[in-house]
């Protein structure tokens, strides 16, 4: 069997493209664990479930290879002091990397082997960073407007993120005076 050639339209100031068969939306609750401020998270949770980030998918899957695009919107906000992120994950299998390409927005692509090294790349849009297998990865919004990115992986890569929940990234990005700052978790 021949495998076609396919080609998304990409809004790059949206972070939308088409056609899109799966958006993944995550609200405060499926990522409530993830922020310091537990006392705010819970106030904010008996109120109303604020939409963090949205994570549109798309796989290209042929008779022989397997790749998955995805394009995260994150919001901009604080939950208490810490700024708007993703859940963040390590790589189930211990043989995927991932491209990722910031095409919108500022702020922090955390990355950390959970095993005593970690890296805060500053971003914005144009960077294109590579996260090696077993580096965990998070994006992280400081900016007053939406942080759109784009990752490429292989389908089969998986998302560990029990380890993140149990370890924690080593540093936080909290908001002082409106200005983000790397705290250092214990
Ligand atoms: C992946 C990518 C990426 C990521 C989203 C949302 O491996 O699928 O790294 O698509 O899943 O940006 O981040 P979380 O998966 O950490 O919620
Ligand atoms: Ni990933």
């Amino acid at each position: 069997p021949i495998d076609y050639p396919i080609s998304l339209d990409f809004d790059a100031e949206n972070g939308t493209f088409e056609p899109c068969p799966q958006v993944t939306p995550r609200h405060l609750s499926d990522l409530k664990e993830m922020f310091s401020d537990q006392s705010t998270v819970a106030q904010i949770l008996r109120e109303n479930d604020p939409l963090i980030y949205e994570i549109r998918y798309y796989p290209f899957t042929t008779t022989k290879s397997d790749m998955a695009l995805a394009v995260t919107r994150i919001f901009p906000g604080t939950i208490g002091n810490e700024f708007y992120m993703t859940k963040g994950h390590k790589h189930q299998r211990e043989d995927q990397p991932e491209v990722y390409y910031c095409v919108r927005g500022e702020g922090f692509l955390l990355l950390d082997t959970l095993e005593g090294e970690f890296r805060a790349i500053p971003w914005r849009a144009g960077v294109i960073t590579h996260i090696p297998p077993m580096w965990a990865h998070r994006v992280v919004n400081t900016g007053n407007d939406l942080l759109v990115f784009i990752g490429v992986f292989h389908l089969s890569a998986g998302h560990d993120y029990d380890i993140v929940a149990r370890k924690g990234f080593a540093y936080r990005v909290l908001s002082r005076n409106g200005k983000p700052e790397l705290i250092k978790q214990d």
